[in-house]
């Protein structure tokens, strides 16, 4: 499906054209993966346009830069301006948001230092990435044959560009093979988590979510679904899941931004049972606070204007 274009993307103080945000071909980033980026959603809410989590989400670009060693040339508070700014421009109510920070034209070469960042914030209408009601139908996921990055190859605390090289051929391998996503593990074998998204199984009632320390991403849908879990009386832990624990889960679940939350209705062809009635009820208070109608949890709902 290709992107549905909108009027505006902010680049580097501005928002310009959607066809006149253009790079050069030398662009850093282009040849070595050097980026970060964010993946972030504004929702129509009774108050308007609001963007789930919007200071959380700039605030791990930062943490991603940071790991990276890249200096960003604005303040949090700027970004978060320039997020809504770009958004309201859009005249959309509900949309994806991408800000991508990069190492822009001007040096060639593996040494960043020289290099000056640039910033672009483009939003778009984006359906949620593993079909819609994915709750109920469930997806089929596989193990990947591609293994999670170690700790000391790629951060995979950064959302850094080249990073999802390693997604995207472990994505790929799963479509091709007639699966919705794939799983990655880690270097020592434990659950680490999807493409683009965090993973919850259930056991002997109680959620687990693998940790940082296995290759995760720290999710900011995973730490929304923690703290809903719990705010619904449920025992949800971060911990170690090894393979075997997913094919025996009383019932799984993944999320992300761009996916929100999807049943997984079997791994490599193992059947778990689905929709669970963990993971609906934890759904449904998610998609209800992401639209703004949970008073709890108002201070998710960053208005764009
Ligand atoms: C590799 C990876 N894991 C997990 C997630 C889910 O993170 P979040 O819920 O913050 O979107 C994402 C999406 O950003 C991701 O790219």
């Amino acid at each position: 499906m290709p992107i549905q274009t909108t009027p505006k993307i902010w680049m580097n103080g501005e928002l310009v054209d959607w066809d006149r945000a253009q790079v050069h071909v030398l662009t850093h980033t282009l040849h070595y993966g050097t980026g970060v980026f964010e993946g972030i959603r504004a929702y129509a809410t009774p108050d308007g346009p609001a963007v789930f989590r919007l200071t959380d989400h700039i605030k791990r670009l930062f943490d991603s830069a940071h790991i990276m060693g890249m200096e960003i040339a604005y303040t949090v508070d700027e970004l978060i301006a320039a997020t809504k700014a770009t958004v309201v421009s859009t005249g959309l109510d509900a949309c994806y948001i991408r800000p991508l920070v990069y190492y822009g034209y001007g040096e060639m070469g593996l040494n960043t230092l020289p290099c000056t960042t640039d910033v672009a914030i483009a939003c778009w209408p984006w359906a949620p990435f593993l079909g819609a009601d994915s709750v109920n139908k469930g997806v089929r996921m596989k193990i990947s044959s591609w293994t999670r990055h170690d700790h000391n190859t790629m951060p995979p605390a950064s959302k850094t560009v080249g990073n999802y090289v390693n997604s995207s051929l472990a994505k790929v391998e799963a479509l091709r093979a007639g699966y919705d996503e794939a799983i990655m593990l880690a270097p020592n074998g434990l659950v680490a988590e999807c493409t683009g998204e965090n993973i919850f199984a259930v056991r002997k009632g109680i959620i687990i979510t693998p940790p940082i320390s296995a290759g995760a991403l720290e999710g900011i849908t995973q730490n929304s679904v923690m703290t809903i879990a719990r705010d619904l009386g449920m025992d949800v832990r971060v911990d170690n899941l090894a393979r075997s624990d997913l094919y025996i889960a009383e019932e799984m679940f993944v999320c992300g931004t761009a996916a929100e939350i999807s049943s997984v209705n079997s791994v490599d062809d193992r059947a778990i049972p689905f929709p669970g009635p963990i993971t609906k009820a934890i759904a449904e208070v998610y998609i209800d606070a992401a639209n703004g109608r949970v008073d709890r949890y108002k201070d998710w709902n960053e208005l764009a204007s």
